[in-house]
């Protein structure tokens, strides 16, 4: 039977336009999503947009025109950005969609049934930002002295009626639960974080409000819409199907991974799956959080003017490059900063005179000195076996590292080839073997091409439009491109004329300041 995988990225909020943090977690899911496809698993990969609550019911007063006015206009952005980052997901739910507003109204049913829900009154802070209700003692004061939200986030007194669940009542099942599956929660430093704050007690939970009426209805109390967490979470399951438990549901939710940034993981890991459990569903398999980006050392923030919009940057650096700066740059589950001279560092460090150089040498040599067609090898020597044998087994520890959302890792383990790769051919040097030794340069030219080809299988998912330039000009079928591909029994043909080639990676340089005119 084949393996599944189910990765979902958060849904993003419609009252702003799409930024670099919002394009790092759809891109870490895309690569995830893209690498277990290769590795053979059936694979459904959801992102969407979170359209309900105060804050959206805000916003669009705030532009004068109706909620669902500006959803569809946002929701749009949150779409297209996904064109525009490559991103392979299977599905997109609107939170306004019908099937959404089934399925959290089922969901709630069955909470209910289950004696799950009460009918009581809230008295406490609210933050609209965060859309989250905070206790006394988390606030923390501004600078006039107004209380904040731990997030910064201003905060509001709330009071009146709301339906409540019973969180405080599944603190022991969620521990028990950490406990017996600790893999649900990484990195490891999140699982304490969220473990120790489930061990200090839980109280119940407001989810429903009265004050705005932008929301899930409440089945059967019309008065009341459903707090905006309840809702956004149930994307997860609903665009499985859920009420239905057969089907996509059956197939995918056992392999279910949640992608979320650090703000979001209370939500993710204590919330989400006590509501689960409360409704007889099993929890996600795991949730990882990542840290958050700054830019060039700051906070961004509109105020300072310095949000940056990710269809800038892929306009300005090259798609693929972001892709792989915003995997390789830091350890996944680290806060990191964005500048220009770290991006330009690896873009030119590392693709164009790591890897692309690789793939170059070969390549225009064959084209310029062998008429374009791959050479035919003669027998190995040692250092070409060993560095074929290196090539085959970067997929294990590439594969484990990806397992617990290593993208660095990953990444370190594919360069500890590209680099023996180059090792290889510096001291291989075949341009110098054309007149000495013909026959010894068309084998390590060949080798060359196979490392090569290993290599931009691998890379694939991290920049899968120039890794399949890579593999277009090596000859290599759209269909012999996966994992399973790996190996000498695809190997290339020695024989086979080649496309031409051109360079996969080009350098970076800042554009030079337009002439002022005269
Ligand atoms: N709508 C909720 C999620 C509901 S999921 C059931 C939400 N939306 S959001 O649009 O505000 O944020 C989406 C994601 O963007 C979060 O995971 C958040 O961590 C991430 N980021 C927002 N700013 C970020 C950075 N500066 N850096 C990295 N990620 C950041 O929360």
């Amino acid at each position: 039977m084949t393996k599944t995988f189910y990765i979902t990225t958060p849904i993003y909020y419609v009252n702003d336009k799409p930024h670099i943090g919002h394009a790092y977690t759809t891109i870490a899911c895309d690569v995830l999503a893209r690498f277990k496809r290769l590795d053979g698993y059936d694979v459904k990969f959801l992102t969407g947009t979170d359209e309900h609550g105060q804050k959206i019911a805000k916003a669009a007063q705030e532009q004068g025109i109706e909620p669902i006015a500006l959803c569809d206009r946002n929701s749009k952005t949150f779409r297209d950005l996904a064109g525009v980052l490559g991103i392979s997901n299977d599905d997109f739910i609107r939170t306004t969609e019908p099937r959404h507003i089934a399925a959290c109204q089922a969901l709630w049913l069955e909470l209910e049934k289950n004696g799950h829900i009460y009918l009581s009154k809230y008295a406490g802070w609210y933050a609209v930002r965060d859309e989250a209700f905070y206790d006394e003692g988390e606030l923390t004061k501004g600078a006039n002295g107004e209380k904040l939200a731990p997030t910064g986030a201003p905060v509001e007194w709330v009071e009146e009626e709301s339906y409540f669940f019973k969180l405080s009542a599944f603190q022991d099942r969620l521990l028990a639960f950490y406990d017996a599956t600790p893999s649900v929660i990484g990195p490891k430093s999140r699982f304490n974080e969220v473990r120790s704050f489930v061990k200090g007690g839980l109280r119940d939970l407001s989810i429903s409000r009265t004050t705005f009426s932008w929301g899930v209805p409440v089945p059967g109390n019309d008065k009341h819409v459903m707090y905006v967490w309840i809702d956004a979470l149930t994307n997860y399951i609903a665009a499985l199907g859920y009420p239905n438990t057969s089907g996509d549901y059956a197939t995918y939710w056992p392999s279910a991974m949640h992608m979320v940034g650090k703000d979001i993981i209370r939500f993710h890991c204590v919330y989400w799956p006590a509501f689960l459990m409360a409704a007889n569903l099993t929890p996600p398999t795991r949730v990882f959080a990542h840290g958050w980006w700054t830019v060039e050392g700051q906070k961004m923030s509109k105020s300072l003017g310095n949000v940056v919009d990710p269809n800038t940057m892929v306009g300005k650096y090259g798609l693929d490059q972001v892709r792989y700066f915003l995997m390789r740059e830091i350890p996944f589950g680290n806060d990191g900063d964005f500048s220009e001279a770290a991006i330009s560092g690896r873009i030119n460090g590392e693709l164009a005179n790591e890897l692309g150089n690789l793939a170059q040498r070969g390549l225009g040599f064959i084209s310029k000195n062998l008429g374009g067609v791959l050479p035919v090898p003669g027998a190995y020597s040692v250092e070409d076996n060993d560095m074929l044998k290196a090539c085959v087994d970067a997929l294990e520890p590439v594969r484990v590292a990806m397992d617990m959302q290593g993208f660095d890792k990953a990444l370190d383990a594919i360069w500890t080839v590209v680099r023996a790769a180059n090792g290889y051919v510096d001291k291989q040097a075949p341009w110098a073997l054309k007149k000495t030794d013909p026959a010894r340069m068309n084998t390590v030219l060949y080798v060359m091409a196979e490392i090569v080809r290993h290599l931009a299988i691998l890379m694939q998912p991290f920049v899968p439009t120039s890794a399949n330039k890579i593999l277009d000009q090596l000859g290599v079928a759209a269909d012999a491109r996966t994992f399973a591909h790996l190996g000498a029994a695809h190997a290339l043909k020695g024989g086979s004329p080649l496309p031409a080639p051109s360079p996969v990676f080009p350098r970076w340089a800042p554009p030079t300041p337009e002439k002022a005119a005269p």
